[in-house]
């Protein structure tokens, strides 16, 4: 029998793949640019899955080219990069990867938290070049975590494992969020207050929700002028959430003390954009899944998402 056609937008370690073998014949891509490359285009009208990665942009125009489509199945738990009323309208089943990088992503937002807190960056850099003159009693003074209030927009899964570890920290937690959550309210010890009280109230805030029409530019001049002008914003989530020139001016006008950023607007950010010359300003290459075993979980998910949508079976996580 003849077993489906599916395609993976770019090359991943073979050992990830393995539930694939036997199992569908597989069309690979190169590792980078983004999107589908030409001879994968080509392709598309025998194609019965379409396994992406969040750079791939996942449109009406690609999936007109691809009339026996059953499954898009994205390696991210963000599905922003595809067009989901297009899969809906053309039947086809929208599959993610949650759960599996929610204590990595919430590690590396930490990560970042506290190394924009305690200015590692600059102390790594201004002890490598020498200006490690002595044990300094002010020198690369940071903030204190302790007893500091941190405001997490969005208490969905990441949300909640930061704020687990910044309890860790004797950090004091606020949220908010579209839905208030009770239960959560108790278990974390964690307040909610409106976007604005949160933000005129938080030492850091850190965001976790998804990137949807009404989060796109959340953290805009507005928001941003509300915070306090010793916060920290911390973003781990999706870069458009905050708008990028807004953020330089806050940063170099001193609306808010820092930021630590995983992801940018764009992505990549261009080696020459002015972000990168500002030292309050710690920018990381979209990490925040980056180990060993949460990316090959993400992908073993994808796949079984995969092949559970050319196979006619339910998806393991499927975009309602
Ligand atoms: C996701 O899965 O959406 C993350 O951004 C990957 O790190």
């Amino acid at each position: 029998m003849k077993k489906p056609f599916c395609i993976l937008t770019h090359s991943l370690p073979k050992e990830w793949l393995e539930s694939l073998e036997g199992r569908v014949d597989l069309l690979i891509g190169p590792t980078e640019p983004p999107g589908l490359a030409p001879q994968l285009m080509d392709r598309l009208y025998e194609a019965d899955g379409l396994l992406t990665i969040l750079i791939d942009r996942v449109d009406d125009e690609l999936l007109a080219k691809a009339p026996r489509l059953k499954v898009v199945s994205n390696m991210a738990v963000g599905v922003d990069n595809i067009d989901l009323a297009a899969c809906k309208k053309r039947g086809i089943l929208v599959g993610n990867t949650p759960d599996v990088l929610t204590e990595g992503t919430a590690d590396l937002t930490m990560a970042i938290l506290l190394s924009a807190a305690r200015k590692l960056p600059q102390a790594s850099q201004d002890a490598r070049e020498g200006l490690w003159k002595t044990w300094s009693p002010t020198g690369w003074l940071g903030a204190d975590l302790t007893g500091a209030t941190l405001g997490i927009i969005g208490l969905g899964k990441i949300g909640k494992a930061v704020a687990k570890r910044a309890k860790g920290f004797g950090m004091r937690l606020v949220y908010t969020d579209s839905i208030r959550q009770l239960d959560q309210e108790s278990l974390l010890n964690i307040t909610y207050l409106s976007m604005d009280e949160l933000l005129a109230n938080s030492d850091f805030v850190t965001i976790h929700c998804p990137l949807l029409p009404e989060t796109r530019g959340l953290l805009n001049e507005s928001a941003m002028r509300k915070m306090k002008r010793t916060a920290i914003l911390i973003n781990a989530a999706r870069g458009p959430i905050v708008d990028t020139p807004a953020l330089l001016r806050a940063l170099r006008e001193g609306w808010i003390t820092a930021a630590a950023l995983d992801v940018t607007d764009p992505e990549p950010l261009p080696a020459s954009h002015p972000l990168y010359s500002l030292t309050n300003c710690l920018i990381v290459p979209h990490i925040g899944s980056a180990t060993y075993g949460t990316r090959q979980k993400m992908c073993e998910l994808a796949c079984a998402n995969l092949l559970a949508g050319v196979e006619g079976r339910s998806l393991v996580h499927q975009i309602k």
